[in-house]
């Protein structure tokens, strides 16, 4: 990624990491960026880094606008290895003497990262650093989605550096939301699903809290994706809207199979369901990866899982899915498991197990069946659709 002017004197200097695919469990088909950026003021200032094995690239961008040794401060965000693990090979470039600003829980978290005695400046929340013409004020940002997290604004441009929040996991030609419309919500959905919707609650709280101050913010710069500078109030009401969780009229017949007897199950609820006119879908779990299943989830009003009973318990994808959902604390569903078996059938005790510590509302304790659903079995899972459809709210 050439470096891409902002403002003024502000440019973004961050990489492209076309070919990855998995991030951390995250599936990430269409690659992803690490945005950096370079303010140019009596104070030159970097903010964030990227990943080690793109430092060069980095260095190559930041020196297309100006001599790396020049850079005054560094800036970091937050302490994950995406942002972090360029610093060593960036401040030994800058001069490891510079200034490095973090959060206080910034600084403990990079010391456990990184052995280098850097000239850590530990900053509070809310507090100013002037770079010259400009300032810069810091805000905490505790657990979106790191202890360490926190916020940067530049109060002269209204431009806040907002680390992973707003950010995508998307690498293509556009840099700015007006070259991209619409189509980046989707990508916007995903990462609010998979990495921030544990931390819904505080991201109200946040946006409360920015509504009071009347803090004006013209661009939001994300460390992934592309930047929001047409009208970046849409994502920010859209954060909102995804935090609420509130119900719709969706769901979810989440499972796997063995010999198909679960699928069939699956197939008739999602199909009773479908005739009540709620917007459902089977979805294999072999077929489909965890990360966009979850996307899905932010917004559905039910989740049904179903499973075979292996070896006494749960098929191991079902295991994975449920383990991985739990983590991420959707909030607002109803729910009921089901599942076949060939004798000793515990699979959906054993999900309602797990519905139960995520608070689901479990309206039905769902269907068993031993090995071929029958038409008796079968009815039973159309039963189970409809009855989910009728506690689902009306559009
Ligand atoms: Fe993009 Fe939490 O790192």
């Amino acid at each position: 990624m050439e470096p891409v002017k902002l403002a003024e004197g502000i440019f973004a200097v961050g990489v492209t990491d076309w070919n990855i695919r998995d991030f951390h469990g995250y599936s990430t088909y269409e690659g992803t960026t690490y945005n950096a950026y370079l303010i140019l003021d009596e104070k030159i200032t970097l903010i964030d880094t990227v990943k080690a094995s793109f430092s060069d690239q980095l260095l190559a961008n930041i020196s297309a606008i100006v001599d790396p040794r020049k850079i005054d401060y560094m800036i970091s965000n937050h302490t994950e290895m995406d942002h972090s693990s360029g610093l060593p090979r960036v401040m030994h470039r800058i001069g490891e003497d510079k200034p490095l600003f973090c959060s206080k829980m910034g600084e403990k978290n990079l010391s456990k990262h990184y052995p280098q005695k850097w000239n850590y400046k530990a900053v509070e929340n809310g507090e100013t650093l002037s770079l010259g013409k400009r300032s810069v004020t810091f805000m905490e940002t505790r657990m979106l989605h790191w202890p360490d997290s926190m916020f940067t604004y530049v109060n002269e441009d209204k431009l806040l550096f907002s680390s992973d929040a707003f950010g995508q996991h998307y690498a293509g030609p556009e840099k700015f939301d007006d070259q991209m419309g619409d189509d980046i919500f989707p990508h916007a959905k995903k990462y609010f699903a998979n990495i921030l919707m544990p931390y819904a609650p505080l991201i109200l709280k946040l946006v409360d809290k920015v509504t009071e101050m009347g803090l004006q913010i013209d661009t939001i710069c994300p460390d992934h994706g592309i930047i929001w500078r047409k009208d970046p109030a849409k994502i920010i009401k859209t954060y909102v809207k995804w935090s609420k969780m509130e119900p719709t009229r969706k769901a979810l017949v989440v499972y796997d199979t063995m010999w198909h007897s679960t699928e069939a199950m699956a197939e008739v609820i999602a199909g009773a369901l479908t005739e009540e006119g709620v917007n459902a879908k089977p979805i294999h779990l072999r077929k489909c990866h965890r990360s966009n299943i979850i996307t899905e989830v932010l917004d559905a009003g039910a989740i049904l899982v179903g499973s075979p009973t292996l070896n006494n318990g749960l098929f191991p994808t079902v295991a994975d899915f449920l383990v991985y959902m739990k983590g991420l604390k959707p909030q607002n569903k109803i729910s009921a498991p089901f599942g076949s078996y060939g004798w000793s059938g515990e699979s959906v005790k054993l999900i309602t197990k797990e519905l139960e510590e995520m608070k689901f509302d479990i309206i039905d304790p769902g269907v068993r069946l031993q090995y071929r659903p029958d038409a008796e079995g079968l009815a039973a899972c159309a039963t189970l659709g409809k009855k989910i459809a009728q506690a689902l709210p009306e559009e």
